[in-house]
């Protein structure tokens, strides 16, 4: 593999305006998108592109020769969103431009509003990997899938029987997880088998910890995952991050299915109405990527593709397969559970994720009528 030259797929989204509310991008965006992609490939910036959408995110899959955080790629992004906006704004779009936070580009979309996840590696005699979008909801909602995907022998059942995944001895063996404390900024890397609890004890956490990267024990990049924080760039609440994330899979990494299979249970994550809820992660085909009841409940969508050095060959929907439909059936189930408590937690979220909502607004109003209780 080595002196091979590598390759990138980068992934970067955004919510630049949508249909009938916070619901689905309008056809016309993603055409744009397609339109700005294709002159793109022409103009030799990227090697190939897919553009998609869950619900009211714009997603554009690229892959390209120049690397992570490449500036002429961050550009082409930056620069599709803004005639994607346009665009939006000429049909009063609900919410258009609603992320693209600043005024110009400065190098990086990077704590401009969308959100990006990038891998860059190089080729093997093929690569297949995964396309994950979710939308209603934050980067912290991939926490709990990563771990069973790369370290629950549970799910995954090459971490015990695969010797590519299991080596000799513990150095040889498993998975490297980077670990992003979304408030202060900081971060610590853990490697499982060894150090399971202590990564169990940060990302159970999702209102704080989010999981930015995995790599295999030997340093291959495993995953990567979008963890901008909209509401700390922009000092107050501009919608949840919606995040999306790339998993490669096979011959060394997990396999397809159990990429997939910490899926078929839907699992609560915060956002949904108002950013504001926690509720059941549906995973769903690309059809029904159109969050509506209560605008939600959460999406994922899984785009399956085979990359070479030229091509992303695909994409196969990967949830649209009848064995999702019980996750589907129970997440109908378990939103109705939720939705029952109404304004109450554990539907409504902890005080602390509220502060970046617009609750706070509402709870100024009444902080000069409290008074001190007696002792
Ligand atoms: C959730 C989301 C929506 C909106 C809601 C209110 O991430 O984006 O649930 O928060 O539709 O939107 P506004 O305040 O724009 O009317
Ligand atoms: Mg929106
Ligand atoms: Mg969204």
């Amino acid at each position: 593999m080595s002196g091979e030259k590598k390759i990138t797929v980068s992934v970067i989204k955004a919510d630049i305006g949508s249909l009938a509310g916070h619901h689905v991008v309008h056809p016309e965006l993603l055409e744009v998108a397609r339109k700005e992609m294709k002159k793109a490939i022409q103009d030799k910036i990227i090697k190939d592109a897919y553009v998609t959408n869950v619900g009211d995110d714009l997603e554009l899959i690229m892959l390209h020769d120049k690397g992570e955080n490449n500036e002429k790629v961050h550009e082409l992004a930056w620069n599709t969103f803004l005639k994607a906006a346009k665009r939006a704004r000429e049909l009063k779009l609900y919410g258009a431009g609603q992320d693209l936070l600043s005024d110009s580009f400065s190098g990086n979309v990077k704590g401009m509003g969308p959100g990006s996840a990038e891998i860059e590696f190089a080729p093997r005699k093929s690569d297949p990997l995964v396309v994950f979008a979710m939308d209603k909801t934050e980067p912290s909602a991939f926490n709990l899938p990563l771990f069973r995907i790369f370290a629950d022998p549970f799910n995954t059942a090459g971490l015990v029987i695969d010797p590519k995944m299991h080596g000799e001895d513990l150095e040889h063996t498993g998975f490297k997880f980077k670990v992003i404390n979304v408030y202060e900024g900081k971060y610590v890397v853990l490697k499982v088998p060894e150090e399971m609890y202590d990564l169990l004890a940060l990302i159970g956490s999702t209102d704080t910890y989010s999981i930015e990267r995995i790599w295999r024990y030997d340093d291959e990049p495993a995953a990567a995952i979008s963890t901008s924080k909209l509401s700390l760039i922009a000092g107050k609440y501009v919608g949840k991050d919606d995040p999306v994330a790339i998993v490669r899979a096979q011959s060394g990494f997990p396999a397809l299915g159990e990429v997939l299979e910490p899926f078929s249970f839907p699992f609560a994550v915060a956002g949904f109405m108002r950013g504001s809820h926690f509720g059941p992660i549906m995973p769903c085909p690309q059809k029904h990527a159109t969050p509506s009841r209560f605008d939600g409940p959460p999406r994922v969508i899984a785009l399956g593709f085979n990359v070479t050095e030229e091509r992303l060959v695909g994409p196969a929907d990967l949830f649209d397969d009848p064995a999702f439909d019980y996750a589907r059936q129970q997440a109908n189930l378990i939103t109705d559970y939720f939705r029952r408590h109404g304004p109450f937690m554990p539907h409504r979220l902890g005080e602390k994720e509220l502060e970046y909502t617009t609750l706070p607004l509402v709870l100024e109003k009444l902080a000069k009528r409290f008074q001190k209780v007696e002792e």
